[in-house]
């Protein structure tokens, strides 16, 4: 959906802010490639189609909401970013994007490491197969209990996010009489241009030490004299929804400088750096992306070059995309109880969900596209306000969008691009029932994380 100056706004194109206007798609039926995963369609009856299976019979067998995973699309994508980055470096999943046993299993067959930051995601993990030293755990506060499990599962690596941090996992490798592989998460001090609360290498934040005031350089010292340590690397992650690699460039330059104060200091050349994750997604078809071998060849050049002045053997390279992958394979399907009109104001399409499966529109103003996918239409194109069923009004699934004129009750309406921090964000809020994961793949679709139930609910009421 593009905003633009155009003049002759759609119906209600006099609520939106001055001088903005929504013009409505050229053909509304049309399912833009740009925002579904890569196998969805529509077939002759004009229902939309994903893996050759119609969303009506989904809806039918599985209910609504539902979120619909194309396998095949998460498949070939962790491919393409496992390609771009060759042999040379390392990819690793960030589970929290969205995780489950399934998930695990194709990420281990397609070659991908994994990057978890709870014992939840670190047993999911493992219950599912992943080899421990494919796995890196993070996180700002680990517990003793979180990293003694790492520890002792074997972790490829734990990245050290505090100073009281890399005395912790010291002790407890040593307790346990294991040599722990880390990185140290520094802040490189950039200004990603994402929304604050999910930018993260400004300096007044939560995350990793701070490159700026010598403080990284010092946790470098402490934990390389730390027998339970084995200082492998520096870790920066700059945010998430990034579109342009310039952060990188900066954040690329400053962990560098690091590498190279650490062996004029020390004499010795740390074999890693991560870039963390954090690349862009197209939520609607106004969004462009980069493609992943063009995020691989951005960055090994910033690398190289810089250690080429810096005097430094390349070191290996690790990045860590969570949304590039799981995100675009995703769409949200929902069934659309009401719609009511508010004359003058703007038309509210009610779903059978709403901020319980999608917290990221209230959370963060994010935008997201929404599609008629039960049927075509040739009605006009509506602007509405697709909003869900909990008892607060900011609960909006999609704040401005256009849909045919003649939605109704009963139409499946999908929101693409739901596959990453929507599952794994999702809350019971109105004791919501959270909607299950459905994978599809070759016209064949499956359960990979169940719908709740209400005896789900009232198994932990224990009271
Ligand atoms: N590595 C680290 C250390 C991270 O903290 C994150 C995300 C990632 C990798 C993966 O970032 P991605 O490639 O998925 O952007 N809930 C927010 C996003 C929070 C991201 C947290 N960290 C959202 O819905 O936009």
């Amino acid at each position: 959906m593009s905003r633009s100056a155009h003049p002759a706004g759609p119906r209600h194109a006099d609520v939106l802010p001055e001088g903005h206007y929504f013009a409505p798609p050229a053909d509304l039926n049309v399912l833009e490639p740009r925002v579904w995963s890569r196998t969805v369609d529509r077939n002759e009856d004009g229902v939309a189609t994903v893996a050759g299976l119609d969303v009506t019979r989904l809806a039918e067998e599985f209910g609504t909401p539902a979120y619909i995973l194309d396998e095949e699309d998460f498949r070939a994508r962790c491919r393409s970013w496992r390609e771009a980055f060759g042999e040379a470096a390392d990819v690793f999943y960030a589970g929290k994007a969205f995780l489950s046993r399934a998930i695990v299993r194709w990420l281990h067959e397609e070659g991908l490491n994994l990057d978890v930051c709870s014992a939840g995601e670190l047993s999911t993990a493992l219950a599912a197969g992943m080899p421990a030293e494919r796995i890196a755990l993070h996180g700002n506060n680990k517990t003793e209990a979180e990293i003694r499990y790492a520890v002792e599962a074997g972790v490829g690596r734990i990245v050290l996010d505090s100073f009281q941090e890399i005395v912790r996992v010291a002790h407890i490798a040593e307790r346990l009489g294991r040599r722990q592989r880390v990185q140290i998460r520094v802040t490189v001090g950039v200004e990603a241009h994402t929304h604050e609360f999910i930018a993260t290498a400004h300096e007044d934040q939560k995350f990793g030490i701070a490159l700026a005031n010598g403080q990284a350089a010092e946790a470098v010292r402490r934990a390389l004299k730390l027998d339970g340590l084995e200082l492998v690397g520096i870790h920066s992650h700059i945010g998430s929804q990034i579109f342009d690699t310039s952060g990188f460039e900066v954040a690329a330059h400053r962990v560098v400088g690091l590498l190279k104060q650490v062996r004029d200091e020390h004499g010795v050349e740390l074999p890693e750096i991560d870039l963390g994750g954090g690349l862009g997604i197209a939520y609607t078809p106004d969004d462009d992306p980069s493609e992943p071998h063009e995020i691989a060849r951005a960055l090994r050049e910033i690398v190289e070059r810089e250690c080429r002045t810096a005097g430094l053997a390349v070191p290996r390279l690790s990045v860590e995309p969570g949304r590039a992958i799981v995100g675009p394979t995703t769409f949200t399907l929902y069934e659309v109880g009401t719609v009511k009109e508010l004359p003058g104001l703007r038309t509210y399409v009610s779903v059978d969900g709403g901020m319980s499966d999608n917290i990221r529109t209230a959370l963060y103003d994010a935008d997201y596209s929404v599609a008629l996918v039960s049927r075509t239409s040739t009605a006009e194109p509506l602007l509405v306000r697709v909003v869900g069923k909990h008892c607060e009004s900011g609960d909006i699934v999609v704040r401005d969008a256009f849909l045919p004129a003649d939605i109704a009750p009963g139409d499946l309406i999908a929101v693409p691009a739901t596959g990453a921090y929507c599952r794994s964000m999702a809350s019971n809020y109105n004791h919501a029932l959270r909607p299950p994961v459905v994978a599809v793949r070759d016209g064949a679709a499956r359960v990979i994380v169940r719908r709740e139930t209400e005896e789900d609910l009232l198994r932990l009421d224990v009271g």
